[in-house]
């Protein structure tokens, strides 16, 4: 498998698996072992894998994932370095847990929690300055795609989600139409390669630096029936999974895209 079109040598595609509010240790314990054995039976992959547990699985999962040479994330983090704001998880947190990485500004988050790409930015700048790698998740509504806006609207939030810190090396985007998550709709490959067209420019005339090793994801609906066909998809370097990331055969049926 070679590299994806636009992406440095150095940069791998990456599969994230994003578990949403889902599993109990048991469950969580079950499917972090299951995806371990497939990937160390399943020999060199041409990716990395991302594993992203609710936050009760983190600690719980950290060596077994580890010993598997699969990483581990957190689903958010607050932006805050510390302090008075109960219920929430700060970047040090999620890094003392094992993680590397965190996702940033998923969709779910923006319309439940009312997240603005404003707070996004402060959050990535937290995340970056605490060492972890962000996933930052942007995407159009189905009725911004219905009247012709998906471009503007997704390249509007990229802008003001991207912090100044960070580089292609520890910021991904991820790009997830929110009308494609869960539902089992996914946009046709032009539709998905002309938006990740455009946050690579988007990216550039915002960090006016080096986008040759931007990673774009692309998340909604990716199971492993249709996974080839989308990260196939030129400008695509990986996928964000849901749903299909609850079953290691499944998640594991993705990531064997970028196998031998
Ligand atoms: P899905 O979710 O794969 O279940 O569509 C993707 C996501 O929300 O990250």
């Amino acid at each position: 498998m070679t590299q994806p079109v636009g992406s440095a040598a150095a940069a791998r595609p990456i599969v994230a698996a994003n578990w949403k509010m889902n599993g109990m240790r048991r469950d969580g314990r079950d499917l972090a072992q299951g995806l371990a054995r497939l990937k160390l039976a399943g020999g060199e992959l041409a990716c990395d894998i991302i594993v992203c547990p609710p936050v009760t699985l983190l600690f719980e999962l950290r060596d077994v994932l580890q010993a598997a040479a699969i990483a581990l994330g957190g689903q958010d983090c607050h932006d805050a370095e510390k302090g008075a704001h109960t219920g929430d998880i700060s970047a040090r947190m999620l890094v003392d847990c094992g993680c590397h990485h965190v996702i940033l500004g998923h969709s779910e988050r923006r319309a439940n929690h009312g997240e603005t790409s404003e707070t996004v930015a402060r959050k990535a700048a937290t995340a970056l300055e605490a060492g972890l790698n962000v996933i930052l998740c942007v995407g159009e509504s189905e009725a911004d795609r219905d009247t012709g806006n998906a471009l503007d609207v997704v390249g509007d939030q990229l802008k003001i989600s991207l912090p100044v810190q960070g580089s292609t090396k520890d910021i991904v985007i991820a790009y997830e139409p929110v009308w494609a998550i869960g539902t089992g709709r996914i946009p046709n490959a032009a539709q998905i390669g002309k938006m990740h067209r455009h946050i690579r420019e988007i990216y550039k005339a915002t960090k006016s630096g080096d986008v040759n090793g931007l990673r774009v994801l692309y998340g909604g609906s990716v199971n492993a029936e249709n996974a080839s066909d989308i990260l196939s998809i030129e400008g695509v370097d990986g996928a964000l999974v849901g749903g299909a990331s609850l079953s290691a055969e499944k998640f594991w049926g993705i990531c064997a895209h970028y196998g031998e």
